[in-house]
């Protein structure tokens, strides 16, 4: 841990787990470090990046005009899956805002994440900016060996990938505009809209996704304005080689990803069988992987209807439909 922040604070990439998907994580206040993980990556530059803290201690020095209501978010839920957007600090530069005047901050929930962010502060560092650990436009990262075939051969020699596991949520984090006078939801993710009304007290009317573009939507779950102003919000975000079908009959040479009391028509390849929906959420992302391993053209996906994490699920897979 030591090692690795101090490779960050030296302007180095550190490849890292959380409890969502892995992170690709750089300084947050070192210009040269971020822009090596745009180069990385291969995303735009004018796309923010979440800045990871060890504490909520955090907010203050990110954000300034921290509302009531994110707060009580930020106690009830961090470390854990939620990111909040606030009006930024002096220290969220552009490079970490993509020029916006908000920035986004999390604290995660994995031990090793939280260690490497305490051995970072310890030696003066004030954040990690870390996007989720793919090329730009595809499928996160749940496990080391997934960050590695995605951005490994783009890794300097002396950047590190730590290997904390599979990731526990799957699915990335819950993103809340916390700059209005309301919490809006950016992005569906495992912190649900029940657990955000519960805990400000607040009723959440609009859910900001994708969910309703171009795919119809059988939930009753989602329904929404559609902006782009997160990055994931782009239509073919996320997105497998294998063209993703949504709740089809699978037919043979597919490969098939449904919960495990659908049975597997033969000739179907079954990628995975989650028992409930956390389980599908865990992993949706490595059986999309698994697809595109097995160089299959197509995928189908039998979404789960709940409103709990169903509807991240749901939002992601979504966009992996309209993606190719
Ligand atoms: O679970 C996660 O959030 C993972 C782990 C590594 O923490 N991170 C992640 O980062 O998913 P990324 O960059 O792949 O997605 C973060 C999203 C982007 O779509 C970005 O546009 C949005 O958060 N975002 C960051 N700062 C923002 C801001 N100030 N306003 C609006 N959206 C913001
Ligand atoms: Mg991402």
């Amino acid at each position: 841990m030591a090692a690795a922040a101090s490779h960050l604070a030296a302007g180095g990439l550190v490849a890292f787990p959380t409890e969502t998907v892995y992170g690709l994580g750089a300084d947050a206040c070192n210009a040269m470090g971020v822009a090596r993980i745009y180069e990385v990556k291969g995303r735009p530059a004018d796309h923010p990046l979440i800045v990871h803290v060890a504490s909520m201690d955090g907010l203050g020095e990110w954000a300034r005009e921290v509302p009531g209501y994110a707060i009580s978010l930020a106690r009830d839920f961090w470390p854990g899956p939620m990111t909040l957007v606030l009006k930024r600090s002096s220290l969220a530069k552009d490079f970490i805002t993509g020029g916006q005047d908000t920035v986004g901050v999390r604290v995660p929930n994995h031990p090793v994440a939280l260690a490497l962010l305490e051995a970072f502060e310890s030696i003066g560092g004030k954040g990690i900016a870390a996007p989720s650990a793919n090329r730009f436009g595809q499928v996160s990262p749940t496990t080391a060996a997934a960050v590695a075939g995605e951005i490994g051969e783009y890794l300097d020699s002396a950047d590190q990938i730590i290997d904390g596991g599979a990731c526990a949520v799957g699915v990335e984090s819950t993103i809340i505009d916390c700059t209005g006078e309301v919490p809006r939801i950016l992005r569906p993710g495992a912190i649900t809209t029940s657990m955000i009304e519960q805990s400000t007290g607040i009723q959440i009317t609009k859910v900001i996704s994708s969910s309703n573009v171009g795919v119809v939507n059988n939930s009753g779950g989602v329904n929404s304005d559609w902006i782009i102003r997160v990055s994931g919000s782009l239509e073919n975000h996320y997105a497998p080689a294998a063209k993703v079908l949504l709740c089809e009959i699978p037919t043979p040479g597919q490969g098939f990803i449904a919960h495990v009391n659908m049975e597997t028509p033969a000739g179907v390849i079954r990628l995975a069988s989650p028992h409930n929906d956390e389980e599908f959420a865990q992993i949706l992302y490595s059986a999309l992987r698994e697809a595109d391993a097995q160089g299959l053209k197509e995928v189908v996906v039998m979404q789960p209807i709940g409103i709990g994490i169903a509807v991240a699920i749901r939002d992601r897979l979504a966009r992996a439909a309209n993606g190719r």
